[in-house]
């Protein structure tokens, strides 16, 4: 079997990488002190099915809008995965922001493409910067749901008119962690400053929606 689950992962990185991984995680949480259970469970969350095939939806989608020459910016890039699955199509350079120092040490453990770079930093100084600003022609969050709704206003209203913008939301507000959820896809894109919209959609699941757009 060449692939697994999706063309944009291998599953050789499964063997190779995120197997070794958990069973690393969990003989350092019997054993050692550095991890916790917690860190198995998100882990395995993050390749959760539905998981992937939000970011598979990602890549289909937002391919035609990526030139040779972009540089391309993961804001919440957990483990990797969003990053992941780029590299395996694009060899444009992708940079990670991620602000939780756990999330970056084990996508480094994870990473295999050059082409990535992870930065434990604060993904929205890219629209406080004006050199990032302009540098970051593509810029990717799918954690939406997990960022306060004034702060995403705010960041991409200063947004580069250039730069292409995807985000991802969902509805589902009874999880603790999610500050930002939309009823609808609509009730989603109205909660964002206006932008000229290249792409809209929904993927409706048995338990949740998830929203996407692509914006400039
Ligand atoms: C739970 S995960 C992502 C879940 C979502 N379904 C997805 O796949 O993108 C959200 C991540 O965003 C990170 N994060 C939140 N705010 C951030 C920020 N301002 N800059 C960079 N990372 C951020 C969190 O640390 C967390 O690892």
């Amino acid at each position: 079997m060449e692939h697994l689950m999706t063309k944009y992962i291998q599953k050789s990185f499964f063997d190779n990488k995120v197997l070794p991984l958990l069973s690393f995680l969990y003989t350092d949480t019997m054993y050692g002190k550095n991890y916790d259970y917690y860190r198995i469970k998100d882990i395995l969350d993050q390749y959760d099915p539905k998981q992937i095939e939000c970011k598979q939806w990602v890549v289909d989608e937002l391919l035609p809008f990526i030139n040779e020459e972009d540089e391309i910016a993961v804001i919440g890039g957990w483990y990797g995965l969003m990053s992941h699955m780029l590299a395996e199509s694009i060899p444009n350079l992708i940079v990670d922001y991620e602000i939780d120092a756990m999330c970056v040490d084990l996508h480094d453990k994870l990473k295999v493409h050059k082409n990535i770079s992870i930065l434990y930093e604060d993904g929205f100084q890219i629209f406080d910067s004006v050199e990032y600003n302009g540098k970051d022609k593509v810029i990717i969050c799918t954690a939406c749901e997990h960022i306060d709704g004034e702060d995403l206003y705010g960041a991409l209203s200063m947004k580069n008119p250039k730069s292409t913008i995807l985000l991802q939301s969902n509805n589902m507000s009874h999880i603790d962690s999610h500050v930002n959820c939309h009823k609808s896809l609509n009730h989603f894109i109205e909660s964002l400053p206006d932008m000229k919209i290249l792409y809209k959609g929904t993927k409706v699941f048995d338990d949740y929606e998830r929203y996407m757009v692509i914006a400039r």
